[in-house]
């Protein structure tokens, strides 16, 4: 799919026309739906495509969804239908992932916390194992002692290239919790003699970072492991290491619509960087998962108030800190786009006037933004939060037990009819109840 489509498709007009409809199906409604996500099927389709093409056709990849980012077993299972596989990082993500029907050998399991029972599980299933620290291989070891696997086992590495904007975002760090470091003290010659030792460990996986870093210093990450793989295979004069997982990570522009930086540019820089990546030696493993959902999703919420206070504008929505958690805790790193919507959904026009959008937890700081240009919100108004289609909505904070609100997938048809499926009903006080001990 082109950029200027994908762009296209993440337009005001596209997003005006959901709400609208939205609010015409009653999927936001001012006293039964105050707040809902939505993800547009059709863009996350046309995403999913630009990956495929982004990777030649000459080298085998199987790009693994990254569920952290959006793990509704609904989403799950269309990305599996759009011929992804799915990476897990939990025993939840990882029942998510048989839940929406991928095979195991579809399915990636990272974590830098696996049980012994969870390792069991993955290797009788054959669910492919990143191991991501000397004491798990050890105990790998014991659990192949007593059975054979078809999982294909590989060691997650720290490049250590270096922290990106968001430290927090930072997984390759010189001291980052994540994987062997091949550069610390010993540990290349040691990872040598590991592969050597064990036939069966088969493949490399790094993960450098995600938001906030730049492709150079990913694909730096890249070139670091595909050298490591090179090196085993030499020192052990046979080819062991066949397959490199090269984790997720591509960022994602919160700025505006343009799709800045696409899977074909993350793809010319690994080729710069890592030519050997696609040399057809190495079978690939991806694990995207912001860049595939991020922008094909926003979250709606209506203003239930609106008030001055010190002379500031503040308007009291639905949206807080239970659906844009990090924004609201770290809004110099996560600051998202609002649009302003009248109570139909159409958008809203007029004078911007600078106002602070807020949630309704009862903390100060739950602020979705501050002294924001809009036109002038008022009750009843709807407002939109951009760009929410991946670690928003699907991940909900469950601060003053505010419910989880429903995600609705949209596609439109040619002439401009929106479908609706429901993706996670919205939760209901009984089931917050049956959470809580009620
Ligand atoms: C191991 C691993 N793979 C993939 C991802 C997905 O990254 P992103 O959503 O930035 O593509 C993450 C994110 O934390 C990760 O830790």
């Amino acid at each position: 799919m082109a950029n200027h489509q994908l762009t296209a498709l993440h337009s005001p007009e596209r997003r005006e026309l959901i709400l609208r409809a939205a609010v015409r199906d009653g999927l936001l409604d001012p006293e039964n739906a105050q707040l809902a996500g939505f993800l547009d099927l059709d863009a996350v389709a046309a995403t999913v495509d630009s990956l495929h093409r982004a990777f030649p056709g000459s080298v085998e990849v199987l790009h693994a969804f990254a569920a952290k980012a959006n793990s509704l077993v609904p989403v799950l299972a269309r990305l599996r239908d759009l011929g992804m596989g799915c990476e897990v990082a939990s025993p939840g993500e990882f029942a998510q992932a048989l839940a929406a029907g991928f095979q195991p050998a579809q399915i990636v399991f990272d974590s830098p916390a696996k049980t012994r029972r969870e390792l069991a599980q993955a290797l009788e299933l054959g669910v492919a194992v990143n191991v991501d620290n000397w004491q798990e291989l050890a105990r790998i070891d014991e659990l192949l002692t007593t059975r054979p696997t078809r999982s294909r086992i590989g060691v997650r590495v720290n490049p250590q290239t270096g922290a990106g904007a968001i430290g927090a975002m930072s997984t390759a760090t010189a001291t980052s919790k994540f994987g062997i470091a091949p550069a610390d003290d010993g540990n290349t010659e040691r990872l040598v003699e590991a592969f050597r030792d064990r036939p069966w460990l088969t493949w490399l996986h790094c993960h450098v970072g995600s938001q906030g870093c730049p492709l150079d210093l990913m694909a730096q990450g890249v070139a670091a492991t595909v050298a490591l793989a090179r090196k085993i295979n030499s020192e052990l004069g046979r080819r062991q290491v066949v397959g490199l997982d090269i984790g997720g990570g591509l960022p994602v522009n919160f700025a505006d619509d343009l799709a800045t930086s696409g899977y074909q540019e993350y793809v010319e820089r690994l080729r710069a960087h890592a030519p050997d990546l696609f040399s057809g030696e190495f079978q690939l493993v991806t694990e995207f998962g912001r860049s595939v959902l991020a922008k094909n999703g926003f979250t709606a919420a209506y203003v239930e108030y609106t008030k001055t206070s010190g002379g500031r504008a503040i308007a009291i929505t639905f949206a807080g800190v239970q659906v844009a958690t990090r924004t609201v805790f770290a809004p110099d790193s996560w600051p998202i786009r609002v649009t302003a919507h009248d109570a139909t959904g159409a958008a809203k026009h007029g004078e911007a006037v600078e106002q602070d959008v807020a949630g309704p937890a009862c903390f100060a700081g739950d602020l979705v933004a501050e002294a924001r240009p809009l036109p002038m919100l008022e009750p009843g108004d709807l407002v939109a939060l951009l760009d929410t289609g991946a670690y928003y909505t699907s991940t909900p904070f469950s601060y003053n037990s505010l419910l989880e609100p429903a995600v609705h997938g949209a596609t439109v048809a040619a002439d401009g009819t929106v479908r609706f499926a429901t993706l996670r009903r919205a939760q209901t006080v009984a089931d917050l109840l049956g959470r809580t001990g009620g």
